[in-house]
C-alpha cells in the first residue's frame, strides 16, 4: 500500500507560535505523521528535546521508525490527556503543541472506520489497542444516549429520528459497517445540505464520543499548563467549534479575570497564569486552496506567565 500522507495544517503559524528555543524541551501531543514535529526538531540544537505522543499505534510506529537514530526525541504511545504522567515532562516544558482531531491516514484508510465514503467495519477508535468501537457503542447505548451524542457532538437536527432508526435496526441485526450506517442515516434524513453527506454530522459525533475527544482536550490543557515552564507556549489547532470553545475558554479562565456574578459580592481575583498570544488564527487562502482539509482549522496560542507577572 502506498504510504499515506498527512499535510500539516498551519505549520508555520503553529511553529512560530511555539517560539522554539534551540535548547528547549517541547511536547507534540498529536504526532500524526510528524509534519509539525519535524519542523520543531529542525529548530532545536543538540541540547534540545522533543517529546512525541499519539494514541494511534500506527502513528507511534511511524514515529519510532522515523526517529530511531535521533537522541533528542522521546516517544510515548498514550493519550495526551495524561501527558503529565510521563516522567519526561516532569522537568518542565517550553512548549506544547496539540493539533487535534484525526490525521489523513486515519480518514483515508477505510479499515479504520472513520469515513462513510467507503464501506468498512464501524470502528473509529484512534487507539485501536483499547476501548469501545463505534459499533460497540451503537449496540449497547440507549436510544436517548445515541440521540444525545448526535445532538451534542454533531449538532444533528435529526438526532432523535436517527437514534430511533438505529435502535429499530439493531433489534434485527447489529450495525457493524460504515456503509450500512451511512445508508440508514441517508434514508432517515432524506435531504442533503449542499456539499455535505447527510451522515457527516453523525459520523463526527460518534468519533468524538468513541474517542472521548473533548475530555482529552480538557485534561490535556490542564496537564499542559501544569507542565509548562514560565514563558512556555501552548499552541492548539482545533477543527470544530466544540474543541475551539474549550480552548478559548481555558485560556480565558486562566487569564486572571475577576470571578463571581454581577449580583453577588465580587470574589477574589484569580491570579493570571496564561496570556493569549495574539488572536485566533485561521489558514490562509493559499493553504486552503492547497489543502481543503485545513478548512475548519483555528489556531490559538498562549504563554504561561512568570510568577512575578501574575496579577
Ligand atoms: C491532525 S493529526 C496530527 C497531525 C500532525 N500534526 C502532523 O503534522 O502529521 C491528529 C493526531 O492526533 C492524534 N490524537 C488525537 N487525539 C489524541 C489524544 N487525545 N491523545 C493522543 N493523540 C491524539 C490522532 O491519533 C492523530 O494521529
Amino acid at each position: 500500500m502506498a504510504e499515506m500522507r498527512h499535510i500539516p495544517v498551519m505549520l508555520d503559524e503553529a511553529v512560530e507560535g511555539l517560539a522554539v528555543k534551540a535548547g528547549g524541551r517541547y511536547l507534540d501531543g498529536t504526532f500524526g505523521r510528524g509534519g509539525h514535529a519535524r519542523a520543531v526538531l529542525s529548530r532545536l540544537g543538540p541540547g534540545g528535546r522533543l517529546l512525541l505522543m499519539d494514541r494511534d499505534p500506527q502513528a507511534i510506529a511511524e514515529a519510532r521508525r522515523a526517529f530511531v537514530d535521533e537522541p533528542r526525541v522521546a516517544i510515548r504511545h498514550a493519550n495526551f490527556g495524561s501527558l503529565a504522567e510521563w516522567d519526561e515532562t516532569a522537568a518542565g516544558l517550553d512548549g506544547v503543541l496539540l493539533d487535534l482531531g484525526v490525521s489523513s491516514p486515519q480518514l483515508d484508510e477505510a479499515a479504520r472506520g472513520f469515513s462513510f465514503m467507503a464501506d468498512a467495519p464501524l470502528d473509529m477508535r484512534m487507539d485501536t489497542s483499547q476501548g469501545e468501537s463505534a459499533a460497540d457503542f451503537l449496540a449497547q447505548a440507549s436510544e436517548r444516549e445515541i440521540a444525545d451524542v448526535l445532538w451534542q457532538f454533531g449538532e444533528e437536527r435529526f438526532s432523535r429520528k436517527i437514534a430511533r432508526a438505529i435502535v429499530e435496526r439493531r433489534s434485527e441485526s447489529p450495525l457493524t459497517c460504515t456503509g450500512e450506517l451511512a445508508a440508514l442515516i441517508d434514508r432517515v434524513v432524506g435531504r442533503r445540505e449542499p456539499g455535505k453527506h447527510p451522515a457527516t454530522r453523525s459520523f463526527q459525533a460518534l468519533r468524538i464520543r468513541v474517542n472521548g475527544e473533548l475530555d482529552a482536550v480538557r485534561h490535556g490543557l490542564d496537564d499542559a499548563l501544569s507542565r509548562l515552564k514560565p514563558g512556555g507556549r501552548l499552541a492548539v489547532i482545533s477543527f470544530h467549534s466544540l474543541e475551539d470553545r474549550i480552548v478559548k475558554q481555558f485560556i480565558r479562565d486562566h487569564a486572571g479575570r475577576v470571578q463571581g456574578s454581577r449580583r453577588g459580592p465580587p470574589a477574589a481575583a484569580k491570579p493570571a497564569e496564561l496570556v493569549a498570544v495574539g488572536k485566533a488564527q485561521f489558514p490562509s487562502d493559499a493553504e486552503l486552496a492547497a489543502n481543503p482539509r485545513a478548512r475548519s482549522a483555528v489556531l490559538r496560542v498562549a504563554e504561561k506567565l512568570p510568577l512575578a507577572e501574575r496579577a
